[in-house]
């Protein structure tokens, strides 16, 4: 491996925006480290990607046992640049089924905060590095159908906040992404002929123009930034509404 080549793990890479974000950023020279559930997935695309892989089962709802993984995946890199964490889950759950909100919450707020925990550790033990999650315009406003999964996302997008404060604080060389994708055409999107759905490609293109910008924060793409400012600013009354 070349010395200055880059180095990234993304978090929930065997489907969606994740696997489509290693294509892209595998193209551009970074090696990479996948991990997800769905093992033969993530060993089938290290097998169609340029660059090298390394591949680990990981079920962050392990939060234990995910920790220790990470951090010996990222020992058997030599070292990362940057973490990705794009696992998630979320149903639409209008009965309120105690088993759906558990799942997504264990996924969406326990797991991710393990991960970006160890994350954190991991840069501001080396005094650079760069952390970018996945979290989405859901988390603007609660959702009647699925307030786990918009309220899970609402405690991402504010604990990066936090983080973020804490590393600036340190005036440290840590950069820290919020990522808020609208629809994306994945398995995720449940439904048919859902509102303003956008391509997996031109979502994963834009997500990684803004990592390499290094940004704080990115709506995906710039019309969901729009519908976001109008939700975000929707007065209770008309948002019950609709
Ligand atoms: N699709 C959308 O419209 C949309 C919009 C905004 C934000 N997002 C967010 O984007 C992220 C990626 O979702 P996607 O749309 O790409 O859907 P997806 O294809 O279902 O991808 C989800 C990824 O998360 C991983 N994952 C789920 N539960 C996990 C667990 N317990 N442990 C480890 N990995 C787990 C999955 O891997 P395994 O199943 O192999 O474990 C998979 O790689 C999610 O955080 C989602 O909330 C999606």
């Amino acid at each position: 491996m070349g010395v200055n080549m880059k180095k990234a793990i993304i978090i929930g890479s065997s489907s969606g925006i994740g696997m489509q974000l290693a294509q892209v950023m595998s193209k551009d020279g970074f090696v990479l480290g996948l991990t997800g559930r769905r093992i033969e997935l993530l060993d089938s695309l290290k097998d169609q990607l340029p660059t090298q892989a390394y591949t680990k089962h990981m079920d962050i709802t392990n939060t234990n046992a995910s920790i220790d993984c990470l951090n010996s995946l990222i020992d058997e890199m030599g070292g990362v640049d940057l973490i990705i964490v794009s696992a998630g889950t979320g149903y639409v759950n209008k009965n309120l089924e105690w088993k759906l909100e558990q799942e997504t919450i264990n996924t969406n707020v326990l797991g991710v905060t393990a991960i970006i925990d160890t994350s954190i550790r991991y840069f501001l033990n080396k005094k650079s590095g760069h952390l970018a999650a996945i979290s989405s315009v859901a988390s603007l406003r609660g959702s009647a159908e699925c307030p786990s999964y918009n309220a899970s996302k609402a405690y991402l997008s504010n604990y990066l906040e936090g983080i973020r404060c804490k590393i600036k604080k340190q005036n440290l060389d840590i950069a820290i992404t919020d990522i808020k994708p609208g629809l994306v055409d994945t398995a995720m999107a449940k439904g048919d002929g859902l509102f303003w759905i956008m391509p997996l490609e031109k979502v994963a293109a834009q997500i990684y123009t803004a990592l390499k910008k290094r940004k704080d924060q990115v709506y995906v793409t710039k019309r969901w930034a729009f519908l976001g400012f109008i939700l975000k600013n929707l007065p209770r009354a008309l948002y019950y509404k609709i």
